[in-house]
């Protein structure tokens, strides 16, 4: 059978035109920076993204862990959200491996920590205190819906970080779902931060790969800690190959799965025993809802007939799903989720 996965984008396959670049990639040692095809991949996403240097790392938990510990030392405070990847998802890594010490702030529904919040929880000179040394916010807010944060409140936050001696870094796997929802350059959106991750393998469709970005000192660093952590790749341009046409071409067309997404939104609208967010669709490729309370189904139970009729979805919560619409899902696939879901709820 055919499925339709809306686990994830990251589930996304390499297209066709991907695997023959790949196929062709012209590749070196990159721990001596002697694959061409990484280079010319960090060279162009420092220059989509506005800033001197980029690095390609395997993933994207790997390139927010780098950034944590070039900006941070041991015993550091790090401003993030109660909801962010970096906190929840990351395995504690900068805890177990930076000794960095979290400051959770609430994320709002609409995914923004709030400023008057940031700004009071920005420690004193104190000897009883830790200091705070960065700021980190999500963008997509994955957890508060694939949600957008808006330019004008990074540029708020740049400027607390700013007025306050703090290094700025956005955990943007999915920035370019943002600028594409903003209509708006990634480069413009991110100006405001020292620092950015972004995902090839989401979206973007790339098979394996993320990009941490920011200043040249910064990514030397970073590059440094990278090998530390057992990052160092050697001919992995067969990757950054796939990369490229994540930027060059994946990077202009998330627009549809936006659609999709409404599309899947509006659609579920329809179908009965489901509660869907009040405030609507995402504005992105993401879809959350709940089960509502007379559906006796439990969520494995949902996840496995739907299976049954051709579509994969994963739970997100004891009551709620989330949908993500991408590159392999097409307006066919949307359809058929719609029913499949309308079956399995009767
Ligand atoms: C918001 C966010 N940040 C970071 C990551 C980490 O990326 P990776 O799975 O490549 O480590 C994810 C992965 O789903 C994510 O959703």
């Amino acid at each position: 059978m055919e499925f339709v996965d809306l686990r994830s984008d990251t589930v996304t396959k390499p297209t066709p035109e991907m695997r023959e670049a790949m196929a062709e990639a012209e590749v070196g040692d990159d721990v001596y920076m002697d694959d061409p095809t990484i280079n010319a991949l960090q060279e162009k996403a420092a220059e989509m993204l506005g800033k001197e240097d980029a690095l390609f790392v395997p993933s994207g938990t790997m390139g927010n862990l780098l950034a944590l510990l070039v900006h941070c030392q041991r015993g550091d405070e790090v401003i993030v959200g109660d909801k962010s990847h970096i906190y929840l998802n990351e395995a504690g890594g900068m805890s177990a491996l930076g000794g960095i010490h979290p400051r959770p702030l609430q994320n709002q529904a609409d995914g923004t920590l709030l400023l008057d919040e940031i700004r009071a929880s920005i420690q004193t000179e104190d000897v009883h205190h830790t200091i705070t040394r960065l700021i980190c916010l999500e963008n997509t807010q994955n957890v508060c819906g694939g949600v957008v944060l808006p330019a004008e409140y990074l540029q708020a936050v740049g400027k607390i970080a700013q007025e306050n001696g703090l290094a700025f870094h956005i955990d943007g796997a999915r920035i370019f779902n943002a600028a594409a929802a903003l209509n708006i350059s990634v480069k413009d959106l991110v100006a405001p931060a020292d620092s950015v991750m972004f995902c090839l393998s989401k979206g973007l469709v790339a098979p394996v790969g993320s990009m941490l970005v920011g200043g040249r000192k910064f990514i030397n660093r970073a590059r440094h800690l990278r090998k530390m952590v057992g990052g160092g790749m050697r001919q992995a341009g067969v990757l950054a190959a796939a990369g490229m046409i994540s930027l060059e071409k994946m990077s202009t067309r998330l627009g549809q799965d936006h659609a999709r997404a409404k599309k899947l939104f509006e659609g579920l609208q329809q179908v009965r025993g489901l509660k869907l967010d009040a405030f609507g669709p995402s504005s992105t490729n993401m879809v959350y809802f709940d089960l509502a309370d007379e559906v006796k189904l439990s969520v494995n139970q949902v996840v496995e007939e739907m299976k049954k009729h051709g579509v994969l979805v994963d739970w997100a919560g004891p009551r709620r799903f989330r949908l993500v619409t991408h590159y392999w899902v097409d307006d066919a696939g949307v359809e058929k989720t719609l029913q499949a879901l309308g079956a399995v709820l009767k």
